[in-house]
This record gives structure tokens, C-alpha cells and sequence, in this order.
């Protein structure tokens, strides 16, 4: 069958997180599958206005659903987000012949995708790749289960050394604006509790942990602590404890960029394979400016507006749960 869509691009924009190869796999082979074209764009949006573009063939994109990172490579793009950039991304879609978009990466990169797609009418769909699991409209993103994954097995770690000498480690966890990573973790690990931008007031929050004579029973443990949590991060919660209860000897681990490394999970892979499929399906099918997602282990359509606007809620029953578990 002839689509409309004769050509498509892909890129990775934004940080990079596991599973962005299994997505651009699975983009690549669904279109070749359905006889459409895949034009392979380097360095996300800058690649774009600058014509970085390769076509893809199945080839290319053989064995590396198993590899981190993302072989288009990424950034960060200042100047996409400005009317001159998204104009010179046009004229490089017009050259090059690509007729639609396919977007992998996260809440900034869909920004910038949305206003291009207003601006130039241009077919545009995103796949959510990003560690931090904080975009409206889908329980999972591509990367954050591999991250939970990694953050559980690091503190497995920690908690050896810290029992060993009865210390309180704090670590710091990333998520940009949101706590899904640092709770998930934090109940996956068994951490005594969870610092998130998305409840109570920090204070308040160690309070509950380490106070109230409730952990007298125990003078190690680990508190993960969001980054954005508190100004000074995991830093500052361990100064502040210090203070509070200087009957704690602490130490403070900043996870950093190994959180976004390392060979995605199944659960990852899966994930990107199914979004790639979907995310050509939606071109084909002649929706615009959507994201794939999933709720509920099905596959859904989201306006991308919808999912950088609104907000995704931290579930209150894992919360409830991370502080009667951790008594
Ligand atoms: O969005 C992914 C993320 O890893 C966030 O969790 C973190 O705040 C940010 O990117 C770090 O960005 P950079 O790699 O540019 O330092």
C-alpha cells in the first residue's frame, strides 16, 4: 500500500536514556516494513538544521537493541528553540524530502517538537525516552526501568558498607522535577525514606524517617533524596541531619550520570520496540502531534500537549507504603 508518508525522520533529543537504540530499531524496521523510508537525523535537533542525515537500512540498525545510550547520539538544541532554528529544521525536512518526524526523547524535546509542528505543519510524533518517567499520559517512559534497576543495585551496595559501619547514607537521586524515580527506588531498595519535591516540606519528611525515636532500633540506613528536592540536594539533607540528630554518622553519594548508562532492561526494550512500532502506525494512520504511551499495558495516543503540560501524580499508596515499610 502507497501512505502519504513517504519518508521519515528520527532523532534522539534530550538526555539519553536505555532503550533509545530499541526505539530507533523498531522505528526504522516497522517503516522499511511498510515501505516507507527512514532518514536517520545525528545530534537531535541540531542535526536537523544542520542536514546531519543518513537513510537508514535494516542493517543499520542491527545489534544494538541490547546497547545503552543512542547511536544518533543526543542534545540539548538552544537554538531549535528559536523561530530561526525551527525555520532552517523546515528547510532541511523540504531537502532532504522527510514528510514526517518521529521524536525520541523527553518533556524539552516535545516542547520544541509541538511549536515546529504548529509552526511548519509538519507530522510530528513523539516516544517518550527519558529516565525521569515525568510525562503525562503514559505509566512508563523508555529508560526508567533500566535507571530504577541501576539506582536499586547501587544502593544494594551502599547498604553493605553502611550496616557494616553503622552509618546513614544519603543518596542522590535524578528526576529532574519529579520523585518517581527516587520513591520507586527508594521502595524497591528498601531505603528508610524517600526526600521528593512532591510531598511535605523536607524537614518534616526526615522527621518522619529518622525522628520521632521511630529508627532507635537502628542507627544505619539510607534516605534517597530527590536532586531538585531541596536546594543543595542530598548535601544539604545530610548537613540537616547532622544538625538535627548528630547521633548520626553520615555520608552522602551523588549517583549522577551512571543512573542514565548501562543495557536496557526487557521491560525497556519491549517498551521502545512496541513504541517504535506504534509511532509509525500513527503517521500512517494520520495522527499529528501525539505521543505513544502506555496505560494500563495498552498501547494510547496522547496529545502532546497534554503530556508536557499536565501533570503525572506520584501514587499515594506507594508513598503510604514506603513509610509503613520502612518502620
Ligand atoms: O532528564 C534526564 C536527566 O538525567 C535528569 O534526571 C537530570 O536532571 C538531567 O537530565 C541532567 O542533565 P544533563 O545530562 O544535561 O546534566
Amino acid at each position: 500500500m502507497e501512505y502519504s508518508i513517504k519518508t521519515i525522520g528520527v532523532l534522539t533529543s534530550g538526555g539519553d536514556a536505555p532503550g533509545m537504540n530499541a526505539a530507533i530499531r523498531a522505528v526504522t524496521r516497522a517503516a522499511l516494513a511498510n515501505g516507507i523510508r527512514v532518514k536517520a537525523i545525528f545530534h537531535g535537533y541540531n542535526g536537523l538544521m544542520a542536514g546531519e542525515i543518513q537513510e537508514f537500512t535494516t542493517q543499520d540498525v542491527s545489534g544494538i537493541i541490547q546497547r545503552g545510550g543512542t547511536i544518533l547520539k543526543s542534545a540539548r538544541s538552544k537554538e531549535f528553540m528559536t523561530l530561526e532554528g525551527r525555520q532552517k529544521a523546515y528547510e532541511t525536512m523540504q531537502r532532504e524530502q522527510i514528510d514526517a518526524l518521529i521524536v525520541i526523547g523527553g518533556d524539552g524535546s516535545f516542547s520544541g517538537a509541538r511549536l515546529f509542528a504548529q509552526e511548519f505543519n509538519v507530522p510530528v510524533v513523539g516516544i517518550p525516552g527519558t529516565i525521569d518517567n515525568d510525562l503525562w499520559g503514559t505509566d512508563t517512559t523508555v529508560g526508567y526501568d533500566t535507571a530504577l534497576n541501576t539506582i536499586m543495585d547501587c544502593v544494594d551496595k551502599l547498604r553493605d558498607t553502611g550496616t557494616s559501619h553503622e552509618r546513614l547514607f544519603l543518596v542522590e537521586i535524578m528526576g529532574r522535577d519529579a520523585g518517581f524515580l527516587t520513591l520507586n527506588a527508594a521502595i524497591a531498595a528498601g531505603a528508610e525514606a524517600a526526600v521528593i519535591p512532591e510531598r511535605t516540606a523536607v524537614e518534616t519528611q526526615i522527621e518522619e524517617a529518622i525522628g520521632h525515636g521511630r529508627r532507635k532500633h537502628k542507627n544505619s540506613g539510607i534516605v534517597l533524596v530527590q536532586e531538585h528536592a531541596v536546594p543543595g540536594g542530598a548535601k544539604a539533607v545530610g548537613e540537616m541531619i547532622e544538625k538535627l540528630h548528630p547521633e548520626y554518622d553520615t555520608r552522602v553519594t551523588i549517583l549522577g550520570h551512571l543512573q542514565r548508562g548501562g543495557s536496557p532492561s526487557a521491560f525497556d526494550r519491549i517498551v521502545a520496540s512496541r513504541f517504535g512500532c506504534a509511532a509509525v502506525q500513527a503517521l500512517i494512520d494520520e495522527q499529528r502531534s501525539v505521543m505513544v504511551g502506555l496505560q494500563n499495558g495498552e498501547i494510547v495516543y496522547v496529545p502532546l500537549s497534554k503530556a508536557i503540560k499536565e501533570k503525572k501524580d506520584i501514587k499515594d499508596d506507594k508513598w503510604r507504603a514506603l513509610q509503613v515499610l520502612s518502620i
